[in-house]
């Protein structure tokens, strides 16, 4: 499963693409406002941190708007994939835009139904959005669930990216699903590496040659 960070902030993405298990990065609007910087300028500092790809969203909610927004996206850098959300505008946006060769990643996606338009428009990916899900009372891994299921039953190649991810058992269960991608925020991502056996160990192995070797 590849591990793409859920951020706008460049410094989290230079420390996880330091760890050398970065391979992407989602962002949007609400992430890129938190950083208070130049859009297309964030954008393009982060493209150039991390060679995997790097979901920008559209700000316009019209078909024209969108799909001009996204070949502009298309000229910061090759490896920018446009958010498009998931509305007949948008759908009709990456219909046109998948036959032009531009990368989609469908956001706010949170049903099998609208992951199925989302791949038959020819979406690379589509982002179903587990938390939201999981927040008013519903099952967000099941949903991803069914998405698996249903491209699998007819040969969709769009990618799931398990979006929305708040802890670590989302990352788990989406392993287990054989999910394509989760997309983590920074915080998550940190806690992956966390076991107390794992901090006992290192302590009592340094404090173990201490006593028997010193410094
Ligand atoms: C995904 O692409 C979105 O940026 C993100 O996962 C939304 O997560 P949130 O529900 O924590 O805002």
């Amino acid at each position: 499963m590849k591990f793409f960070i859920d951020t706008a902030n460049v410094d989290e993405i230079r420390t996880a693409a330091s760890w050398g298990v970065l391979d992407g990065v989602t962002t949007n609007p609400s992430l890129i406002a938190i950083e208070k910087r130049n859009y297309k300028e964030t954008v393009k500092e982060i493209c150039d941190i991390t060679p995997g790809a790097v979901s920008a969203e559209v700000l316009a909610t019209d078909y024209d708007g969108m799909v001009s927004e996204a070949r502009e996206w298309t000229q910061v850098a090759e490896n920018v994939v446009v958010k498009v959300p998931i509305i007949p505008d948008g759908i009709k946006a990456v219909k046109t835009l998948s036959q032009e060769g531009i990368k989609t990643n469908v956001t706010l996606v949170f049903n099998v139904t609208q992951a199925i338009l989302a791949a038959k428009a020819g979406a690379t990916y589509v982002s179903p959005f587990v938390g939201r899900i999981d927040d008013i009372g519903g099952d967000g891994m099941y949903v991803v669930e069914e998405i698996l299921t249903a491209f699998a039953n007819y040969g969709f190649e769009t990618e799931v990216i398990v979006a929305s991810v708040r802890h670590v058992r989302h990352v788990v269960e989406s392993l287990e699903m054989g999910a394509d991608i989760a997309t983590i925020p920074f915080k998550v991502l940190k806690q992956l590496f966390k076991h107390p056996l794992t901090d006992i160990g290192i302590e009592r192995f340094l404090a173990d040659y201490k006593a028997a070797l010193g410094d």
